[in-house]
């Protein structure tokens, strides 16, 4: 049997190494560039995010980030892990890696007791709505004051989602 390894890593504590191969993987699957990819998580990636990565033998097969996101909503603010860069090496694809790493991060939302949100594109969002995340129809959303067409799915969050949602950073 395969050693099957899943690590939650607070970014402050993430080496080189690792960042470079969660590079090389989102890469696969969006090819625009490793210094790209190494500006974006510079640029948006702070001290508190968590890195969560799945590897089988060692070797990383799949990767999904957690950033801290501050969401606004009918006047009240609220914290959230904003779940998003779900990518599965493509060797692995369609075997149930990504079914088992956001089973993984369910678990840990549950455990830690936190809500999160992620955005998707409408023809994913079924994936996750088997996985227990419910999708929300708030009336316009927007991230850093910028509006934006993608799907919103919560996850063990509180309140109603009718309402416009301001979300103060990408993830
Ligand atoms: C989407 C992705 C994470 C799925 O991972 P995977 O390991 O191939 O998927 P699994 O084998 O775990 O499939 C789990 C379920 O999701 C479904 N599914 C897989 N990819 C899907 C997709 N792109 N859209 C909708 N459903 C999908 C499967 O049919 C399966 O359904 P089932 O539970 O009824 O059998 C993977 O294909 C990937 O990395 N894609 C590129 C990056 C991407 O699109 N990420 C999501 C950004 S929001």
């Amino acid at each position: 049997m395969n050693r099957l390894e899943v690590c939650f890593t607070l970014h402050k504590e993430i080496n080189r190494a690792e960042l470079s191969r969660i590079i090389r993987l989102k890469e696969q699957h969006c090819p625009r560039g490793y210094a790209s990819h190494l500006r974006w998580i510079n640029e948006n990636i702070r001290d508190g995010d968590i890195h969560v990565t799945v590897k089988e033998d060692g070797c990383l097969i799949a990767y999904m980030g957690l950033i801290w996101t501050t969401v606004s909503r009918a006047g009240e603010r609220l914290d959230f892990l904003g779940a998003g860069n779900l990518y599965v090496c493509k060797e692995k694809s369609a075997m149930g890696v990504g079914r088992f790493l956001l089973d993984s991060v369910g678990a840990y939302l549950l455990y830690k007791n936190v809500p999160s949100i992620l955005l998707c594109r409408e023809n994913v969002s079924d994936f996750y709505i088997k996985r227990g995340w419910n999708p929300e129809k708030p009336s316009d959303i927007y991230i850093g004051g910028q509006k934006t067409d993608c799907c919103l799915l919560s996850y063990q969050a509180p309140g109603h989602w009718h309402m416009a949602v301001h979300i103060d950073r990408s993830f």
